[in-house]
């Protein structure tokens, strides 16, 4: 028995890695049209290219500043912090993308600090929101299956500003 299932263990890890390697090869070939074949991943990456371009705005405003508490860098946090400056562009390239916006959705590009958009301070009672969901109430769930249990926002929005609102569409 014991000889029976070692040779269906390798076998079946063969059949494994053509198909992971059949994967890499339509993955890696398809890369160099994904632009015109796909409109969905288009649209993607053109918001990448715009936080992008944020982005690299402000890595260079901040340069030699970096690894500096992020609260002596920016100025006006009121819900992130404790953490190394550079970590904030990380964290809001993940809200947006875990939107599907670019940041012009909750800021006034010209000035990053300002709070004149409504969606940023929302953004702030939701990360609180979120931090609340996962420090007072999943942390005393019993039982469930994985050690680590979160919510973050890609748990809801999953690329949208609109998570599904409906249990059944
Ligand atoms: C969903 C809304 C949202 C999106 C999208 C977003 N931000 Fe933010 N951003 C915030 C909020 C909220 C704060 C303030 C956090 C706090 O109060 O601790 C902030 C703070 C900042 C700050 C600090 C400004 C200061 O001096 O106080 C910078 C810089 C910044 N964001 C850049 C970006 C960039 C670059 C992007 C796109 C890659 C982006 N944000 C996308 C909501 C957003
Ligand atoms: C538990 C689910 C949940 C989580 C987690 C969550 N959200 Fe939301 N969020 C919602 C719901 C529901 C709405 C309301 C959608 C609507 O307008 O009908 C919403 C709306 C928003 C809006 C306004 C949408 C708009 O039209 O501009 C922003 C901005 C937002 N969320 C940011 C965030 C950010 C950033 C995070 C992570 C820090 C987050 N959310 C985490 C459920 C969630």
């Amino acid at each position: 028995m014991k000889g029976v299932y070692k040779f269906h263990k390798s076998f079946f890890m063969k059949i494994r890695i053509v198909t992971v390697s059949i994967f890499s090869i339509i993955f890696f070939s398809s890369m160099g049209i994904k632009n015109q074949v796909s409109v969905g991943h288009a649209n993607q990456d053109t918001l990448q290219a715009s936080r992008n371009k944020y982005i690299n705005e402000i890595k260079e405003k901040i340069k030699g500043k970096e690894k500096m508490r992020v609260d002596s860098v920016f100025e006006n946090l009121k819900v992130l912090g404790g953490f190394p400056a550079e970590n904030l562009l990380l964290a809001m390239n993940s809200w947006s993308r875990a939107l599907g916006v670019s940041c012009n959705h909750c800021h006034e590009t010209s000035n990053w600090a300002l709070d004149s958009n409504p969606k940023k301070d929302i953004a702030r009672q939701m990360s609180e929101m979120t931090t609340k969901i996962n420090s007072e109430y999943l942390v005393n769930i019993k039982g469930l299956s994985s050690e680590r249990h979160i919510v973050n926002c890609t748990s809801c929005h999953n690329g949208k500003l609109k998570p599904a609102l409906k249990i059944i569409d």
